[in-house]
């Protein structure tokens, strides 16, 4: 084991440079944080990322051992040439004992799976590097992030693995899913840090697991890439989060309202039969999903010529009810000759390759199949101009899966090697790097892809891509859901802490299958989950072929009309949803937050993993049990309004509510207005009706507006409410609007208005 260590150091072109007998380190003031990269092969001082896209250099300084940058809060750095340490965020008092105890950047000894081997070994390390970062614990610090994960909503006593993978039996217990994202929110005392691990590699984060008193995170590959974001609020770590890796770009209106997905809808009559059997029950609709049995076997960019003989004319009919296709694009390509796609890949090699130069060769749904290397610039540009077969056929948007990549056997051998999954072999080449370095980053570079192919495509379109697999910076390119999920109660309950973690990461737009993929529904649980789902950011009911069918109307009255209403809910709520949105995509705010992001001060909100915020305005506690009538919930400070009696509740402080089969467990909070409209699918994004519900003597309310899609200028408003007068801000001339006021007991009393402008 070597430590790392340095004795000198350089200030050069606004970098600190640090050297000592092993390593080299590289210090930037980069965006909103500072970043540390520790490295001992020269040619990794360049090291590049797929996560973060920011360029931005401020010139730092160096003096008694503190880097300073405008902007950020100094980082105090000990050098010594057997023991690197650095203190952060000193100035505010945060972590002020991390000055001692983040020492101990080592070199430590790995086996290729990035375990750590404890037999000390001094050479021949096989990925020529591992890194180890520890820091000392304190029983009141607490962890969120991590992405995709199952559990609670304080990830702090576990070991996480970043491996993507596809685990169609995953539970509570089980640790790495589709998704990667090697970030931790660190908070302690109502403050926040950020901490980005730029590594794609197979790394570990052992959260006060193996060893209480101590974190550590540990990189198998050859460079030590690190980020800081200071806080000091949770919400500043999100914001600077999104500085760093990117924002989502704003979704076209209709990805914000209701899918239908199965595996699979076979043919052009069963799609059909959906469309048909919405609209007669007056259920609002945006899309329904074709999974992978609309293709001509398993082929990507075909369709079954008897199932799917006029996909244009489906999709043009579709859409004269507002309904929009969305076709599922798998990685893997069958290796056929003969099949035109296969052909142009091998023609420009543009397929993973073992280190003799041939193709792999494995079996996913197609089989045999091979793997288009996403990483490079070339097969993205020909994969992209693939799309053109969707859009041509009037398909709105790509939904990739298996890109974790998810492979069922490889050269005919079933079977996984040990901690990595049925996957690609480890030293399958991408380009010059092996699948182990850029495992993670597959589904994200085919997501880069596929969003480039529908911009330019469609270039007066917002593209729509959803993935199952991603890393750090996903959201730049492709919307999340998480993966298969079964039709358990406590997948239910599970997916609110994992969609709350995965916002904190980046993904602001995300959601879990309605209904659970695999296993059965009943509708006591369709019904819990659809209205849970009414404020997922993406609204997607999806089950798998073995499972009882679950469409909304699948189980009949009274749970057709309840199920029903929990849909139309949410398209009520669009004005709302896609402010939300549009500020998502302005600041990398997440549309579902945990209760201390907007109230860091308070220790409960760091505990209650099963209810959240819907943006600032709305607390949602979805009931996660079968028979409950009643649901217990805590509301943080301030006053809350009941949504469905009126019933004004004062917190801090635990309370309980009716929760019958009707509704969800609703509260607008106090000092706040929620844009409303009516239950059906807008053609634009211009909500006609408009109502404002207002709950406080004085409020504030936003709304934003556009043509729903495409990339015209939107248009802000505001509702300003001060006692009983309101005034409308923005986009309203000529426009029919209301406000008003839920008296306790459910009468309405309006807010007369006045205009700006
Ligand atoms: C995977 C996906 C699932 C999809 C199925 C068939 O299991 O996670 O959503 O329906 O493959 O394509």
């Amino acid at each position: 084991m070597y430590p790392v260590g340095f004795e000198e150091a350089r200030v050069e072109r606004g970098e600190l440079w640090l050297t000592g007998p092993v390593f080299t380190a590289r210090v930037q003031a980069r965006g909103p944080a500072w970043r540390i990269l520790v490295f001992l092969r020269p040619e990794d001082a360049e090291k590049g990322s797929f996560a973060v896209t920011n360029q931005e250099r401020r010139p730092l300084a160096f003096e008694n051992g503190e880097v300073t940058a405008p902007g950020l809060p100094p980082l105090r750095l000990e050098l010594d040439p057997f023991a690197f340490g650095f203190g952060f965020l000193r100035a505010s008092g945060l972590f002020a004992r991390e000055l001692e105890t983040w020492r101990g950047v080592e070199r430590v000894t790995l086996d290729p799976l990035g375990v750590k081997n404890p037999t000390p070994v001094t050479e021949g390390l096989p990925l020529g590097g591992g890194y180890e970062l520890w820091l000392e614990e304190r029983p009141e610090r607490r962890y969120f992030g991590l992405g995709e994960r199952t559990g609670f909503l304080d990830k702090k006593g576990r070991r996480y693995t970043h491996w993507n993978t596809d685990d169609v039996d995953h539970e509570e217990g089980t640790d790495n899913l589709y998704q990667s994202q090697p970030f931790l929110l660190a908070a302690e005392d109502g403050r926040a840090l950020g901490l980005v691990l730029d590594e794609t590699w197979r790394t570990v984060f052992d959260l006060a697991r193996s060893d209480p008193e101590k974190t550590t995170l540990v990189t198998p590959g050859p460079t030590f890439d690190l980020y800081l974001l200071p806080g000091p609020q949770p919400k500043d770590v999100t914001q600077k989060l999104a500085e760093l890796t990117g924002r989502p770009p704003l979704p076209p209106l209709w990805a914000l309202g209701y899918h239908q997905c199965r595996y699979s809808y076979p043919d052009e009559a069963a799609v059909r039969a959906v469309a048909a059997a919405f609209k007669r029950r007056g259920i609002p609709l945006s899309a329904i999903w074709l999974d992978i049995d609309h293709m001509d076997g398993y082929r990507v960019f075909t369709f079954h010529p008897e199932r799917f003989p006029d996909p244009k004319g489906l999709a043009e009919e579709l859409a004269r009810d507002g309904v929009r296709l969305v076709a599922i694009v798998d990685p893997a390509v069958k290796k056929e000759a003969g099949y035109p796609v296969y052909q142009e890949g091998a023609a420009i090699r543009a397929y993973v390759e073992d280190p003799r130069g041939h193709e792999v060769v494995g079996e996913v749904w197609a089989k045999p199949a091979v793997w288009p290397d996403f990483t490079r610039e070339g097969v993205r540009d020909w994969w992209a101009g693939l799309h053109r077969f969707y859009t041509e056929r009037g398909v709105a948007g790509i939904w990739n899966d298996m890109n974790d990549p998810s492979v069922f056997a490889v050269e005919g051998v079933d079977g996984e090697l040990p901690g990595l999954g049925k996957t690609l072999p480890p030293g399958a080449l991408h380009g010059k790097r092996t699948h182990l370095e850029v495992h993670n980053v597959y589904g994200q570079c085919m997501s880069r892809a596929t969003y480039q192919g529908l911009r330019a495509l469609a270039p007066d379109r917002r593209p729509f891509v959803l993935t199952r697999s991603g890393f750090l910076g996903i959201q730049r390119y492709a919307w999340v859901w998480t993966g298969d999920n079964k039709s358990y109660w406590s997948h239910l309950e599970m997916s609110v802490p994992m969609l709350l973690n995965l916002g904190l990461s980046g993904v602001a737009f995300a959601g879990a299958d309605i209904g659970g993929f695999t296993e059965d529904a009943d509708p006591e649980l369709l019904l819990r989950w659809t209205w849970l789902g009414a404020f997922y950011p993406f609204m997607r009911n999806h089950s798998a072929k073995t499972s009882r069918r679950q469409e909304p109307y699948a189980f009949g009255e009274p749970w057709t009309g309840r199920i029903a209403e929990a849909i139309r809910f949410r398209y009520r709520l669009l004005p709302y949803v896609y402010a939300l949105a549009e500020e998502a995509s302005a600041t990398g705010a997440p549309l579902m937050r945990p209760l201390f992001w907007h109230f860091p001060d308070e220790p409960e909100a760091y505990r209650v993993y099963d209810q959240f915020l819907f943006g600032p305005a709305l607390l949602v506690a979805p009931v996660t049990r079968p028979g409950q009538a009643t649901r217990t919930l805590y509301l943080p400070r301030g006053r809350w309004q009941d949504w469905w009696t009126g019933e004004v509740h004062e917190g801090p402080g635990w309370t309980s509510v009716p929760a019958p089969l009707e509704r969800i467990p609703l509260f607008l909070r106090e000092g706040f207005a929620v844009p409303l409209t009516e239950p059906r699918v807008p053609e634009r994004a211009v909500f006609e009706p408009l109502a404002f519900r207002v709950f406080g003597e004085t409020a504030e309310g936003v709304l934003y507006e556009d043509e729903g899609d495409g990339y015209a200028p939107g248009r802000r408003g505001r509702l300003v409410v001060e006692g009983d007068r309101g005034r409308l801000e923005g986009p309203f001339a000529g426009r029919r609007v209301e406000a008003f006021r839920v008296l306790p007991g459910g009468g309405r009393r309006p807010i007369p208005l006045a205009r700006d402008g």
